[in-house]
């Protein structure tokens, strides 16, 4: 069982906080499509001997790809790999570039979960963040997505931006959970030194809402999520029974996935690989039929240190039968002595052999998971 991501690195215009891999969508792409594909065949053996449950298109924005060119890269997938029947395959729509008969198209392709990135319903937020589109056609997209039939259907919204109150976070919440997605991510926003925002914000024309703001808006949204019938089962992820992200557990849960296309991880639980966050020297080095990735061999403690990093952040926390299993006696005793003072403090939670944070031990999370890194790899 294993993942396969396509990263798009494509966007028609640059929002202000993103700081993923990305170029202005060029004239040609097809030069970069062929590339993706030599890719996949010269690194198909990554996980070699393993079928695949999850596929996930991101981006950048794989709705700017015409139907065409995304159905080339799906076929291709399925002629090098075993797909299992039930492979849950994703794409990232802007609500922008979508309509019905687009719709229709990636349907067709056997695409089965749409995840729409919505921001938010205000137009004053989409403005600030600069996106492409507004409130009205973000519903229009969302209203145009069930009918086209999907049913997994999930959307991305931003909170804790600046000028936006609990109030406005309240109504934002309050028409998300007025339509019938099964799955929500809600990303408290991050000021990225690279970005539009990281400028703005070292020149002193923005400024961060505060600590005890960020904090509210992140109680709303678990309160609201539940009361919707969501379970929080990572910290910035909501789904419905049966809804959860598969592709996204998986990083989770340790699971081995081959990531496709420039900036992409590869995972296989020995190695871990990044390729070049450059399109032209991704696609100059394909046609050298050699990828442009680094690596690196994962040592126990690196992998110790990837688990915990995960694994804390998700409703299952910290599995000590795992513990125990994959890190002997040391790495159990490590983990009792570390979480002894979270759990004191109301911080972490032990259910049966799992270590979980509560929701206020959610709220500093990064702290605490850094708190558990092995010394020397922090
Ligand atoms: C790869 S990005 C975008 C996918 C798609 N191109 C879009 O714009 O909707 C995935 C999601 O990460 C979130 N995100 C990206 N940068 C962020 C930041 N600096 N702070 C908070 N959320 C961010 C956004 O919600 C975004 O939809
Ligand atoms: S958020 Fe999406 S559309 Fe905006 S720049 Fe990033 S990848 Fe592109």
């Amino acid at each position: 069982m294993a993942g396969i991501y396509i990263h798009i690195p494509f966007c028609k215009k640059i929002c202000s906080y993103c700081d993923f891999y990305k170029i202005i969508l060029p004239g040609d792409y097809s030069s970069f499509i062929d590339a993706l594909i030599s890719e996949a065949e010269m690194r198909k053996s990554y996980i070699a001997g393993e079928s695949v449950s999850t596929i996930y298109f991101g981006g950048g924005t794989p709705s700017v790809l015409p139907l065409k060119e995304t159905g080339r890269i799906l076929d291709r997938l399925s002629d090098l790999f075993e797909i299992e029947n039930n492979c849950e395959i994703t794409i990232e729509l802007n609500p922008d570039d979508i309509d019905p008969s687009y719709l229709k198209g990636i349907k067709k392709l056997n695409f089965n979960r749409v995840s729409l990135g919505i921001q938010s319903w205000r137009d004053k937020d989409l403005l600030l963040l600069n996106r492409r589109h507004n409130a009205e056609q973000a519903g229009k997209a969302l209203t145009d997505t069930f009918n086209a039939g999907f049913e997994n259907v999930t959307i991305d919204l931003i909170y804790g931006i600046p000028g936006m109150s609990s109030t406005d976070w309240i109504a934002n919440l309050e028409k998300t959970f007025s339509f019938d997605i099964k799955h929500l991510s809600a990303y408290h926003l991050t000021i990225e030194p690279d970005t539009v925002f990281g400028k703005m914000k070292k020149k002193g024309t923005l400024t961060e809402i505060d600590e005890e703001e960020s904090a509210n808006q992140f109680n709303i949204l678990i309160d609201k999520a539940e009361k919707a019938g969501f379970i929080q089962y990572e910290i910035s992820n909501f789904g419905k029974e049966g809804y959860f992200s598969r592709h996204n557990t998986s990083y989770w849960k340790q699971i081995n996935y081959l990531g496709l296309g420039p900036s992409a991880h590869s995972f296989n639980n020995y190695s871990r690989q990044w390729n070049v966050k450059n399109v032209t020297k991704y696609i100059n080095s394909i046609r050298n039929n050699k990828p442009f990735f680094e690596g690196e061999e994962l040592s126990i403690k690196t992998r110790f240190n990837e688990y915990i990093m995960t694994s804390l952040r998700t409703m299952w926390g910290i599995d000590l039968e795992f513990i125990e299993k994959a890190f002997e006696k040391e790495g159990y005793d490590y983990i009792i002595n570390t979480a002894g003072k979270f759990k004191d403090y109301g911080l972490i939670k032990q259910e049966n052999k799992n270590l979980i944070l509560t929701n206020q031990g959610k709220m500093i999370s990064d702290n605490i998971i850094s708190e558990f890194m092995m010394p020397g790899e922090k």
